[in-house]
């Protein structure tokens, strides 16, 4: 008898390429040792495209789409970074690290979504320990169906009985469809399953949020071609030695992807955080050495956080220079500003920064209020707790111009403060704010404003 012929081919799992025989650095995207063989054996295999029938050229202008509402869900954050609700038959992506609550946040979902029948597939967890996570989560609900399955077949079946609006997958990496030979989690799979549910999806016009593990460089576990496949990609993050998670927009094809959602995680799952400014800055209630607040931006949201600096004496010969949610070389650029510009001599010392919160912050309006934190510090002279900054400092001590200006200072009046410096050269409206806004264009200014009776 003759034997069935194993097909197999290797696969890069960096970026999904093929090749016919192992090969040491892929010739795509240059990674080493990437290619693992995995059996391809596809049977009658349908080939993936959208169905839509009798496809014809129409001009935009005819083109309706006054049908296809967005489905507005409970949560607000996670409207807001779908842009504005749930587009019927998108395929949205959630990456994330593993115990992060993704599990939690889909399922908080579709507890929460009182109208629309969700069906909520896991293949990681059994039906008993869902509905123990659901208990906890204690939001009572009769349009959510729990199914633990793993096979897209099994699950389109299931699917057929139950018509949800929306389905959810946890997680993409557990699926496997019996069109391909190779074990799940493997990069075919992955691309084969979520083709079968994009068609799915693109049919019948039901969404479906996928689930998928991240690998440790903190990128989408299986190939590159799975953000191209999908519709949204969402990354939710956060440190987990605190409790606040954000929730990212990394593409999506029906809204901004500079969106930007904030949840906190307690005993009874995640709760949104609508005003994130409020628990990024410590209550106190006497001025402290080394405080500085700041304006900034995040994704399309302005926020204000707190930078808290120590300087002291080197013990040691070498004085440390660390920063925890910043840039430690744009630190030593700020110093080395201080030091040359306005003769602070802080090359003996320590110097700690630290940004509250676990946030890390890559905006660099936040430049004047660091230094201002810094000197602070320095000066051993608190800072006054109603002023903010929002500003840039260049190589020659200038303050600069930066993005956004007007919700940075409308988030800084909305909080109460009474004053926020920002640079001269920024040009805005000059609307009525009730909030002091004061202009300068160098540091030194800033400095003698603030320190006035030292400096
Ligand atoms: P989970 O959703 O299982 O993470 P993922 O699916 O991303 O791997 O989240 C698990 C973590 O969330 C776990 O460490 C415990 C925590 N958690 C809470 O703190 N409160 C809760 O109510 C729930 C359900 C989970
Ligand atoms: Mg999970």
């Amino acid at each position: 008898m003759a034997k069935k012929k194993i097909q197999s081919a290797f696969f890069c799992q960096s970026c999904g390429a093929q090749s016919p025989k192992w090969l040491g650095k892929c010739p795509q995207c240059d990674e080493w040792n990437t290619f693992v063989e995995e059996i391809i054996n596809k049977k009658n295999v349908k080939t993936v495209g959208y169905g839509y029938n009798n496809n014809s050229p129409k001009l935009v202008g005819d083109i309706d789409y006054s049908n296809e509402k967005r489905i507005i869900t409970k949560d607000k954050e996670l409207n807001r970074v779908l842009g504005g609700g749930i587009v019927p038959g998108s395929l949205i992506l959630l990456g994330g690290d593993p115990g992060i609550g993704k599990s939690t946040l889909m399922l908080q979902f579709a507890l929460s979504s009182k109208n629309k029948k969700i069906l909520y597939v896991s293949g990681e967890e059994s039906q008993k320990q869902i509905k123990m996570r659901a208990d906890r989560i204690n939001k009572d609900s009769d349009h959510c169906y729990i199914l633990t399955e793993t096979s897209t077949q099994n699950i389109f079946q299931q699917v057929e009985k139950i018509e949800p609006d929306i389905l959810v997958v946890d997680s993409i990496q557990t699926l496997h469809t019996s069109h391909i030979d190779s074990s799940p989690g493997s990069i075919s799979q992955i691309r084969e399953c979520t083709a079968e549910l994009i068609k799915y999806a693109k049919e019948t016009a039901t969404a479906i949020f996928l689930i998928g593990h991240i690998n440790k460089d903190g990128a989408i576990a299986g190939p590159k071609i799975l953000e191209h496949m999908v519709d949204t990609v969402l990354q939710f993050e956060g440190d987990r030695n605190y409790v606040y998670r954000i929730l990212r927009t990394i593409k999506n094809r029906f809204g901004s992807a500079s969106e930007l959602g904030v949840y906190e995680m307690n005993s009874e799952g995640l709760r949104e955080v609508s005003n994130p400014s409020e628990i990024l800055i410590s209550e106190r209630d006497e001025a402290t050495s080394g405080v500085g607040i700041a304006a900034t931006i995040e994704g399309a949201r302005p926020i204000l956080i707190e930078i808290q600096s120590l300087v002291s004496s080197a013990v040691y010969g070498n004085p440390q220079r660390s920063a925890t949610g910043f840039d430690t070389k744009r630190m030593n650029m700020l110093l080395a500003v201080l030091e040359k510009r306005c003769g602070f001599r802080l090359g003996s010392k320590d110097v700690f920064l630290n940004i509250t919160g676990g946030i890390q912050i890559a905006d660099t309006a936040i430049d004047l209020a660091v230094v201002c934190s810094i000197l602070s510090s320095d000066q051993e002279m608190p800072l006054d707790t109603q002023i903010c900054f929002a500003g840039e400092i260049g190589l020659s001590g200038e303050i600069r111009a930066v993005n956004r200006i007007e919700s940075r200072i409308t988030e800084a009046e909305k909080l109460g403060y009474k004053q926020i410096i920002v640079s001269k050269y920024n040009k805005f409206n000059d609307k009525d704010f009730k909030i002091k806004v004061t202009k300068y264009a160098k540091i030194e200014e800033v400095f003698r404003l603030l320190f006035k009776t030292k400096k």
